[in-house]
């Protein structure tokens, strides 16, 4: 029910009571501290990052300019077995968003579902350079979808030149001899370099 809109005191019926009035403006103003932003959007951008191209942190460049956090998630079991260990991508991770301050890395285990719904998180971030890539998101989108209903996928695409970068080419070029250099942060050639002569 609307408040009375009175233009002059004088109109104010004298049949409702003041202390009513003033408990009526006063609740019309006060709004619960809710520490959860409604408007705040967060996003996770899961992957195995083994290890992260320049193609990702183009995409974590992309996603930190529309949502208001990206949390970067490393998977901890994956079934596929990695180059480089966990903390190892953390630490490479951590250092090339160093600056981009709506950005954070961790590290997750299970489903991916669940952990997003720790976070409080609203999305998924996933990257799409091809149409190769678009039926193996879609499947896991869609079985997101019917795990957390709640939950939107959003899908950006990396810029062209990174179009065809993978983490397996990365890994394939560099193990061959051949040179990866624009194609990850330098950090992740020096962890490389530093794989093949260890
Ligand atoms: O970089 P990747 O390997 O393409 O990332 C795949 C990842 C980590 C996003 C996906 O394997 C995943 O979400 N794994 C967590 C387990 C899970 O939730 N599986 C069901 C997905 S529909």
């Amino acid at each position: 029910m609307a408040s009375p809109s009175c233009a002059t005191w004088a109109e104010i019926p004298c049949c409702i009571p003041p202390i009513f009035l003033c408990r009526r403006i006063a609740s019309s103003l006060w709004q619960p501290y809710n520490p959860v932003d409604v408007n705040t959007v967060k996003a996770i951008y899961p992957g195995t990052f083994d290890p992260m191209t320049n193609g990702h942190l183009d995409l974590i460049a992309r996603g930190a300019k529309i949502f208001d956090h990206l949390r970067v998630a490393i998977l901890k079991n994956s079934e596929k077995s990695p180059l480089f260990t966990v903390p190892e991508r953390l630490e490479m991770l951590t250092e090339a968003t160093r600056g981009m301050d709506n950005v954070s890395v961790t590290t997750f285990d299970g489903l991916l579902v669940d952990f997003v719904r720790t976070e409080q998180a609203q999305a998924v971030l996933r990257g799409i350079r091809a149409i190769s890539d678009y039926e193996y998101e879609f499947q896991m989108a869609l079985m997101n979808r019917r795990l957390a209903p709640e939950l939107e996928t959003v899908f950006m695409m990396p810029a062209e030149k990174y179009s065809y970068l993978s983490s397996r080419l990365v890994k394939e070029v560099f193990r061959l001899g051949g040179s990866v250099e624009g194609l990850v942060p330098t950090i992740v050639i020096e962890r490389l370099r530093a794989r093949v002569a260890g």
